[in-house]
């Protein structure tokens, strides 16, 4: 049923306030006493996923690694299966996957599990499986399911699923940082407050869209676009593209910033648009560097930006989104939300089936 929305997936962006606060209530109880007796022992986490979830994945690597401070890897499920990575009796290896059931994921967590069993005298069972599918498959091959809990999403791309994986996954990172004294209750009270300001902050953020289809509009005949972000929002840059791609057919990339200078760089001109996510966090001056470099080859650049942005680099900017302002390990979680929209209203006006564009179906099962 859309409800009055044109198409799913506008519905299911649009849902987004309501999905992060039915997931943040779930576990919001949770956090005085944790869902799972994470084994404190634990010395690194593997995380193995597939497309839009293994961007969850590269988000989850780097707040595990940044407030944990263990070291996480990450994999594509499909990867994994040809080059395991080496473990030991202390990994714990978590499953994201929206569906529950995406082929090159299960087979992974099989193949996991398999190399756990083999060792069965040292290796524990230490598979976490987080789906917005509680009774899929996966839950049937790991030992604890946290589920996202963002309702059926029908869209093939995954847009209200992804941000519940991140609230999933962030609680998750608190939980473990927590139980290892990485951090204090102090500090996780601060995070949970902060979160608790997500579904007002992701309306305001909703409101963006009367600027997004504009943008839209002026790249409705582009062949080519640049997604950048640094830091965490590396992997909101590799999100972004993705988005833009599936639904739009424009040939997007998504790039450290850092790492395109090194190269990609040369494919610049006044006809490659870049979008940069340029939050004022410890990586906008390097951010802002690079975009003067960007600036210097023609591209227009979008900058998506937090409200306190100087006004002297404001000026770099032919587009401007403005987010609210939130603690900067959380700001993917805002940062996606205008990509979601730039990608539904392109492939509207290119006249393209968005909830159901080609070659591609919502779950490559077997
Ligand atoms: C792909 C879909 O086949 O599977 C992507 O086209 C999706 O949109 C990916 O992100 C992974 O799906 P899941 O269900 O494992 O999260």
């Amino acid at each position: 049923n859309l409800c009055g929305f044109p198409h799913f997936m506008l519905k299911e962006i649009q849902q987004q306030p309501e999905s992060v606060q039915i997931c943040l209530a779930h576990y919001f109880h949770a956090i005085s006493e944790p869902l799972l007796s994470v084994p404190v022992n634990l010395n690194e986490v593997h995380i193995l996923a597939c497309g839009t979830s293994y961007h969850a994945g590269l988000i989850t690597q780097h707040w595990i690694e940044q407030l944990v401070n263990i070291p996480v890897r990450v994999r594509s499920g499909s990867e994994f299966q040809e080059a395991p990575l080496p473990m030991t009796a202390n990994t714990l290896t978590i499953g994201i996957t929206q569906s529950g059931e995406t082929a090159d994921t299960l087979n992974a967590i099989a193949l996991d599990k398999q190399r756990r069993l083999a060792q069965s005298e040292v290796f524990q069972p230490h598979l976490l499986g987080i789906t917005n599918q509680p009774n899929s498959a996966l839950s049937q091959r790991v030992d604890w399911t946290m589920p996202t809990l963002a309702g059926t999403e029908i869209g093939v791309a995954a847009t209200k699923t992804f941000l519940n994986q991140l609230i999933v996954c962030f609680y998750f990172t608190l939980e473990l940082a927590l139980s290892r004294q990485a951090i204090s209750p102090e500090t996780v009270q601060a995070y949970w407050a902060e979160l608790s300001t997500l579904p007002a902050k992701i309306r305001a953020v909703l409101q963006l869209e009367t600027q997004i289809k504009p943008i839209a509009q002026a790249m409705i005949n582009q062949q080519h676009c640049m997604v950048l972000g640094r830091g965490i929002n590396q992997a909101i840059a590799l999100e972004g593209a993705l988005k833009l791609k599936e639904t739009t057919y424009l040939h997007a990339e998504g790039y450290s910033a850092g790492e395109f200078m090194h190269g990609p760089i040369a494919l610049l001109d006044e006809r490659v648009p870049v979008i940069a996510i340029a939050p004022t966090d410890s990586t906008h001056a390097a951010m802002i560097a690079n975009l003067r470099q960007v600036k210097s080859h023609g591209s227009p650049i979008i900058g998506i930006l937090t409200e306190d942005v100087p006004p002297e680099t404001a000026s770099l900017f032919d587009h401007v989104l403005i987010l609210p302002a939130i603690a900067d390990p959380l700001s993917p979680i805002l940062s996606v939300i205008p990509l979601q929209l730039l990608a539904y209203h392109l492939a509207v006006q290119r006249g393209l089936n968005v909830d159901k564009p080609r070659n591609i179906t919502k779950t490559l099962s077997e």
